[in-house]
This record gives C-alpha cells, structure tokens and sequence, in this order.
C-alpha cells in the first residue's frame, strides 16, 4: 500500500541554501532514490541529484539520509516510519556544487598521488603467482566502489577542511595497504603512508568501515596491518629487509 510521506531536500549551491519541505508519494518496495526522481518528475524538475546503476555498483547517489551517509539507491524507504520525516542532504565532506550533487574531486586527487602496481622488472608475463590468502586480500579491497562514504564519513576530514591536504582518507590508505602487502609489488610505500597520505592521522575509530555500503573491512584489514607494517619498518630495518626479499 502507497502513503505520502514527508520529505526535506537540501536545495542549493556553494553560495547557500537550506532543507525544502516536500509531500510525496511512496510505493512498496521503493528506495529514496526513487522518491527523489519522483520529486524530479512531479514537484521540482531541476533538483540536481548524481545516480547510474540504481543497483549500489557505480558508487555515484552517495548523499546522507537523516544524518547518515549512504547510496540513495540502496536506502529502502521501508527503513522509515510512515509518520517518519526524512531529510536528504549532499555529503558534507565535499564542496556542493548544486543540490545533492557535491564535487568528489579530491578523491581523485589523492589517487593519483598513489604510484600504480609495481612488479619486479624481470617478471615475466605468465610468471605471476600468488597465495590464494593475497589473492582474497586484493579481492575484498578491490570490492571498493569508490561511493566515498567512508572517506565523507572520517572525522579527521568531516569537519576539517585544513587536513584535506595531508590525509588522503579511509579509502586510498586502503589502495596504498594492498599494495604494500601484494606479494608482487616492489614498492616501498611506507613514506608515502606515513608522509602525504596522513596515516598516522588516523585513530582507528572505524567510522568508515560502518559505512561501507560493500561491507569491506577496510579498518581491520587494511589500515590496522598498514599501521603494523609501517612501525616495523620504522624501527626495524631487519623485518623491512624480510618483508622485501621474502615479499610477504
Ligand atoms: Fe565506498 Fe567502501 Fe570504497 Fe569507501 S571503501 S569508497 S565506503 S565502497
Ligand atoms: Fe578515519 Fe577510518 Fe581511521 S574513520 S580515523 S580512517 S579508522
Ligand atoms: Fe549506482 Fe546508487 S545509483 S550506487
């Protein structure tokens, strides 16, 4: 059975702007997204809102719902009461750039600071070979949809704009942890974790892994070791010289 439920939408841009009441009907089974193209199709046709897959895989209807960060798409409005008022707003982390939709871009930034994959240079096509433990680490960060709710969500960033520019986030110490445990990769990556990515910043209240809509355990399993590794080979020149040669 269908109810109308009230709605307040963030509405505005980098200059200002505020919550917008709406009335709005709701069907079984339905999501905020599609109470937000509802509201696009009958009440306000402008209302900028970034989505694709509406199936929680391209990671673009990021926004926060209630005061929580999440995809619109895999939000269920069955979540609510009927009665409940539910308000949708932009990520707070980024800059607006109109509506619901905000400028992700210093998440691309930060990628980019991240050299890429670094094999052996006498490795041979065809010569890869990994333990299947590293193949399953790989495969559960390589899970990241790059939503960046978790990177929205990180204390360190969320409400300080003067860290942007010495952490890198939840989710691209991430990418620098598995690459500094890939069996194949012969990096050192431990400055660069340390230095510009900020990890030392990071306090492990694992606010990012509760929010991760792909369930990955990216505080336990790759921050935590990232951390471990670092201060090894911080104060100990023997076991970076081991991790080296016996790539563990
Ligand atoms: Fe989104 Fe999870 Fe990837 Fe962070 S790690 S960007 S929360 S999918
Ligand atoms: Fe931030 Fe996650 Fe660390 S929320 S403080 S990156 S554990
Ligand atoms: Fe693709 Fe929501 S629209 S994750």
């Amino acid at each position: 059975m269908g109810y109308e439920a009230k709605f307040k939408v963030w509405r505005g841009d980098l200059d200002g702007g505020g919550l917008h009441d709406f009335t709005v009907e709701v069907n079984e089974g339905e999501v905020v997204l599609d109470i937000i193209h509802r509201l696009q199709a009958t009440q306000a046709p402008d209302l900028a809102v970034r989505w694709n897959c509406k199936a929680g895989k391209c990671g673009s209807c990021s926004a926060e719902v209630n005061g929580r960060p999440r995809l619109l798409c895999m939000t269920r409005m069955s979540t609510f009461t009927e009665d409940e008022v539910v308000t949708v707003t932009p990520l707070r982390t980024f800059p607006v750039i109109r509506d619901l939709v905000t400028d992700v871009s210093f998440n691309y930034e930060k990628a980019r600071e991240i050299p890429s994959f670094t094999p052996p240079m006498d490795l041979k096509p065809g010569d890869y070979r990994m333990q299947q433990a590293d193949v399953e680490r790989s495969q559960e960060f390589r899970k990241c949809i790059e939503c960046f709710l978790c990177q929205n969500t990180c204390h360190v960033v969320r409400d300080h704009e003067e860290n942007k520019e010495s952490f890198a986030g939840p989710r691209y110490l991430m990418r620098i942890a598995e690459l500094e445990m890939h069996p194949l990769d012969v990096a050192d990556r431990r400055e660069l974790a340390q230095g510009e990515a900020g990890l030392g910043m990071c306090n492990i209240t694992k606010c990012c892994t509760e929010v991760c809509p792909e369930h990955i355990k990216i505080t336990d399993n790759a921050l935590i070791p990232l951390k471990e590794r670092v201060v090894d080979r911080k104060y100990d020149p023997l076991v970076w010289l081991g991790n080296k040669l016996f790539r563990r």
